[in-house]
């Protein structure tokens, strides 16, 4: 399934240029990373009445311009088209898309996902229900296991075309773009196809696809049944896949599910310092079930992320706020929607980390196991219910922080001049109605790179 494509006015075929006008509201979340008190500032440019400035009483809505792919400006309606024009962009020379009243936001980026497998683990959910512990199911060649013989065992069109069914539901919510993990192969070939895949995936657009090396996932069933398997299959990782994957320049990243019965904060250490030797940055899954040294890990390294977090230690706190000190701090990636479908009740402590000044992402997790939803503002209305973000500070998780997290800040999260015209037109009049309405389908249109790829008629 692919995106409709829907020009944005009578002329868009016909010019670089693309305006938004009509909105109540635009979040520009302009002034990079947030990070304490200023996670909450959203950066708002709102529709004002001229009347209160004693104009002649037209109210003023802001406006969005884009030019070549990229933002141009965005302001107030009247000065912004003034500064346009005499800087040779008249509005004529735009396509216009009718925010229509509703509230404009960049872009969502989804920092983490699990985008490609096969298979599908429902029935994990009521062994669940019975009281089966998640790693318990692993333990027993479930879980991720289940997932990697499946995924094994597809095609690569079987998984380009679960990958573009799924990133065609995250279009749908706004999201603009992804970070992928391979991780369903754990052997070289696997990792790879799934590696090309995503790649393949990205260059078909409209969502832009950042791609992670997870093999070390899980220990796979080949490995499991000798006595030093665990260290085996983490020789084999490192001396093996890292070293084919770098050679194909196919990940920007390198993660880790650094677990208590998974791989331990030494072995992650390894595998991570064995890929920043290659060029992956390191991010990882860290206290996601047991506080397993994860955080203070990822502080040492300078990892661009320490994920999951919902386990954290009173150690791993201070660890990460030392390191938001530092120039490039470590992300905070929450992911409440798996702690909410696995039934667990312990959200990451994400008031802790704002009060300490770390910075903090929003992502689904999507996967089979543990998060099969690929809705992101579903992430951020449990964010604000369950861990107490306002609806601003879940806003800035999936924008600004999310493009933070994967190194992007420079190009994508914010609706500055320079950075690329990714950004959502949703149908409410404000930034707090976003998550206030669950599983409402809120979005009217998405403009990805100056294009609008959803909506806009
Ligand atoms: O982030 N915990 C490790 N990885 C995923 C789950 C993967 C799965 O269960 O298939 C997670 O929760
Ligand atoms: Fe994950």
């Amino acid at each position: 399934m692919t995106f409709r494509v829907i020009a944005g006015g009578r002329d868009a075929a016909s010019t670089p240029g693309l305006l938004i006008h009509g909105a109540a509201q635009v979040a520009t979340l302009a002034g990079g990373l947030r990070r304490g008190a200023a996670q909450d500032d959203v950066a708002i440019v709102s529709t004002t009445d001229t009347a209160d400035r004693g104009g002649p009483g037209r109210r003023d809505a802001p406006v969005v311009a884009c030019w070549e792919g990229a933002i141009l400006a965005v302001g107030p309606r009247a000065a912004t088209t003034r500064t346009l024009e005499a800087e040779g962009y008249p509005v004529s020379r735009f396509a216009r898309l009718d925010a229509a009243g509703g509230t404009v936001t960049p872009g969502l980026i989804d920092p983490h996902t699990h985008l490609l497998f096969a298979g599908t683990r429902e029935g994990e959910l009521r062994l669940r229900q019975r009281g089966a512990g998640y790693l318990d199911i692993l333990a027993a060649g479930g879980g991720i296991l289940s997932t990697v013989n499946a995924t094994r065992a597809a095609s690569n069109e079987e998984l380009a075309a679960h990958g573009r069914r799924w990133l065609a539901e995250m279009g749908r919510h706004g999201v603009t773009t992804i970070e992928a993990k391979s991780g369903y192969g754990l052997d070289l070939e696997t990792e790879l196809r799934l590696l090309e895949v995503a790649a393949a995936l990205g260059r078909e657009g409209p969502i832009d696809i950042v791609p992670t090396f997870l093999g070390a996932h899980a220990v796979p069933r080949d490995y499991r049944d000798r006595p030093d398997g665990t260290e085996a299959y983490v020789q084999s990782v490192i001396e093996e896949q890292l070293p084919g994957v770098a050679a194909q320049g196919i990940a920007r990243s390198c993660d880790v599910f650094c677990e208590e019965g998974v791989f331990s904060a030494d072995q992650a250490r390894r595998i991570l310092d064995a890929g920043k030797a290659l060029g992956l940055v390191p991010r990882l899954h860290a206290d996601e079930l047991a506080a397993s040294g994860g955080a203070e890990l990822a502080a040492a390294i300078g990892a661009a992320s320490a994920d999951h977090l919902a386990a954290i230690s009173a150690a791993g706190i201070d660890a990460l706020a030392g390191a938001a000190e530092a120039d490039h701090p470590v992300v905070a990636t929450i992911l409440p929607a798996t702690t909410w479908f696995l039934m667990s009740g312990h959200y990451a402590p994400a008031r802790r980390l704002i009060e300490r000044g770390v910075p903090l992402a929003l992502g689904t997790d999507f996967n089979p196991g543990t998060s099969p939803t690929p809705s992101l503002p579903l992430a951020m209305t449990i964010a604000c219910l369950s861990l107490g973000l306002t609806p601003a500070e879940a806003l800035a998780a999936v924008t600004i922080n999310a493009a933070h997290a994967l190194g992007m800040g420079d190009e994508i999260g914010s609706l500055e001049p320079g950075q690329a015209a990714d950004l959502v037109v949703g149908g409410v009049p404000s930034v707090d109605q976003i998550p206030y309405w669950p599983g409402a389908d809120l979005v009217c249109a998405v403009v990805k790179r100056g294009r609008v790829v959803i909506g806009g008629d």
